[in-house]
């Protein structure tokens, strides 16, 4: 049987939606199974059908949002997590990767520490090993400014970034 990769990610104006295509796309030519999860508003994080223990992998990505991630994202997480026996909080073979898309308009590449951590940390509480955490700027209704920390902010992602993504994805693939 082949290995499950669940793609549980968050976006409302695409930019993290372009990393989770392009990460999509990576499992999918190493012959993983692929299930994608898009978190919206509408989302309510204590009543879902998500079995995200039955994955051997799953990457977590949303925008940054006031410094963090997409709440109910999170959420939907924990209330797994905290289900599971605190003696199985061990990581085990699964692994998982945390991808966030940011404005940095204040402090850069900074602004995206504390997503990742949290993302990371949900899905280590469901047993995985972090093998990664992609950070990628992404525009922010194509506004751009000159004194925001990323003068091209309002161009990005850009190919360079995926490329940066998909080499990131593969590596990570290949930790497993
Ligand atoms: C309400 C709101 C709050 C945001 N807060 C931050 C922030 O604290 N730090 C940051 O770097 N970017 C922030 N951003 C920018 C987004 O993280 C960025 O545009 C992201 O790529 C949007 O992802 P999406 O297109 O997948 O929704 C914010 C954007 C919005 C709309």
């Amino acid at each position: 049987m082949n290995c499950r990769n669940l793609i549980y990610y968050a976006s409302f104006t695409g930019n993290t939606e372009l990393v989770a295509k392009v990460i999509e796309e990576v499992f999918e030519e190493a012959d993983w199974e692929n299930d994608i999860v898009k978190v919206g508003r509408d989302f309510d994080p204590k009543h879902h059908e998500i079995d995200f223990l039955s994955y051997d992998f799953i990457c977590g990505g949303s925008p940054v949002l006031w410094h963090v991630p997409f709440d109910p994202l999170l959420w939907g997480i924990r209330t797994v997590s905290h289900r599971v026996e605190y003696g199985s909080m061990k990581t085990g073979p699964k692994r998982g990767l945390a991808f966030a898309t940011y404005g940095g308009a204040h402090f850069g590449e900074h602004e995206a520490d504390a997503a990742l951590i949290l993302l990371e940390l949900a899905y280590e509480h469901l047993g995985l090993k972090s093998v990664g955490k992609i950070a990628v700027l992404g525009k922010v209704s194509h506004r751009g400014m000159k004194d925001w920390y990323f003068p091209d902010m309002h161009t990005r992602p850009n190919q360079n970034d995926l490329d940066r993504v998909r080499a990131m994805t593969m590596e990570a693939i290949a930790v497993v």
